[in-house]
């Protein structure tokens, strides 16, 4: 494999998994914050509270990156460290933390590519309805003109939206993350509010006429391939596809959400207003991909949405999300082949597994490391059949709270002692590092 000279070899972390001390030096609270002290909500109570105190040992962790040998580094901002309310007075604490951040990556050559949002909404923003509210496009829109005139002088590539299918899903509709809401009224708004909040804050960057600044959205794709060739299992499989696949990309470069899924959510369509879908058409310089498995899927009449996964023999990592590196080629040949001659990245790509420290103090993850070579074999594939691929990102630089799951799912290249906030470098580490090397010296 020789990918391109200027390829970004990258690893990618978000505010509330890695930075811990989310009230500090005047930040505001954020959904994630109220969402994990909310009993019952993560596993074993855990809460982002300490994470893995990169708010403190961020200078350690560039040092990490740096020994990797990363020449890319994707983070996302804490929106309610600099602005506690979510928009009006600003933090100047919380902005320096990024400016600091971005310096020092700077510094070491690593290029930043800076999320605005990985989920962690203003919790004042939530008590007005969060993205249900259509005001929250603009909210958002002001805040991403304030990083852009921060940071933009240095940092050029931006990503409006970590994931808005999963916000959508699992934040308004299956409850699972903040702001832990059941109710398919509000996830359809806040899917369209983030849309639009989405493409306001790319013409913030237009309007701002930044030289050299990228802008894009990341989000979550993979295939979604029906079970048999059964007439329902098809139709279930393409539902699916344009749900998750298409749902948010769809308006951005065609103008219009898939079809199949306006008629399946019948009267909760979302609420576009005549306008809306120009906006959202506004061009993006990139698409983010954030892969990690497929599914295959069966119509049940049983079942919620009238679907089931199949199970599959194969190997599966910690989520139970099956190892299958062949979607990442097919999720990029088809991007590609949809919509068309935009840049991709990987900003996301990785595995969970049931790490150990051993009794040589060494991390021996042959599954990680296989995963992770497994997965650029495909995106050299794809990349050589012509598809505009710009850099990968594994997920995540280190351990970190995963969510629902606080830190029971390991999915870092370091392992990080969580009673010591030792950073240990995986093999899978060793490994990525030598690739990179190996890469740039050809
Ligand atoms: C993605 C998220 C990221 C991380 C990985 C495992 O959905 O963007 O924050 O939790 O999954």
């Amino acid at each position: 494999m020789r990918f391109p000279k200027d390829f970004l070899w990258g690893a990618a972390t978000a505010a509330y998994q890695i930075e811990g001390s989310p009230l500090a030096d005047g930040a505001g609270m954020s959904i994630w914050h109220r969402f994990s002290h909310t009993p019952g909500t993560i596993l074993n109570g855990d809460t982002g509270d300490v994470a893995c105190d990169h708010y403190r040992r961020w200078r350690e962790d560039i040092e990490w990156m740096r020994r990797l040998g990363l020449n890319a580094y994707r983070f996302s901002v804490a929106w309610a460290r600099v602005l506690p309310e979510g928009r009006g007075r600003v933090n100047t604490k919380g902005l320096d933390f990024y400016q600091r951040l971005v310096d020092v990556l700077l510094q070491n050559g690593i290029t930043p590519m800076v999320t605005l949002y990985h989920w962690d909404l203003p919790a004042a923003l939530q008590d007005e309805g969060g993205w249900a509210n259509r005001e929250c496009a603009s909210w958002f829109a002001e805040y991403a003109e304030l990083m852009f005139r921060a940071l933009g002088d240095r940092v050029k590539l931006w990503a409006t939206l970590n994931e808005p299918w999963v916000v959508m899903a699992l934040g308004y509709l299956m409850g699972q993350h903040a702001p832990g809401m059941r109710d398919i009224g509000a996830a359809s708004r806040a899917g369209h509010h983030l849309l639009l909040g989405h493409a306001l804050a790319v013409q913030a960057l237009r309007a701002l006429d930044i030289p050299g600044a990228q802008i894009g959205i990341v989000t979550n794709l993979g295939p979604q391939q029906p079970a048999s060739e059964n007439p329902q299992d098809q139709a279930v499989a393409l539902l699916w596809h344009q749900f998750i696949n298409q749902y948010f990309l769809d308006p951005i470069f065609v103008g219009e959400y898939p079809q199949t899924v306006l008629s399946f959510v019948g009267e909760f369509a979302p609420p576009v207003r005549s306008g809306d879908m120009e906006v959202i058409q506004t061009p993006i310089d990139f698409i983010g991909v954030n892969y990690y498995t497929r599914n295959v899927l069966a119509y049940d009449a049983d079942s919620p949405f009238g679907s089931r996964t199949v199970p599959q023999q194969a190997l599966h990592t910690e989520m139970g999300w099956e190892v299958y590196p062949q979607g990442l080629y097919e999720i990029l040949k088809w991007l590609h082949g949809t919509y068309g001659a935009v840049p991709l990245y990987i900003t996301e790509n990785g595995a969970a597994f049931a790490d150990t420290l051993n009794e040589n103090g060494e991390v021996d993850d042959p599954l990680r490391e296989e995963y992770i070579r497994a997965h650029l074999e495909q995106a050299y594939r794809a990349l050589e059949e012509g598809v505009p691929l710009k850099g990968y990102f594994y997920w995540s630089l280190m351990d970190n709270f995963e969510w629902a799951f606080g830190y029971s799912r390991r999915f870092g290249l370091l392992y990080v002692d969580f009673e010591t906030q030792r950073r240990i470098p995986k093999r899978s580490a060793h490994w990525y590092a030598q690739f990179i090397a190996q890469q740039r010296a050809i």
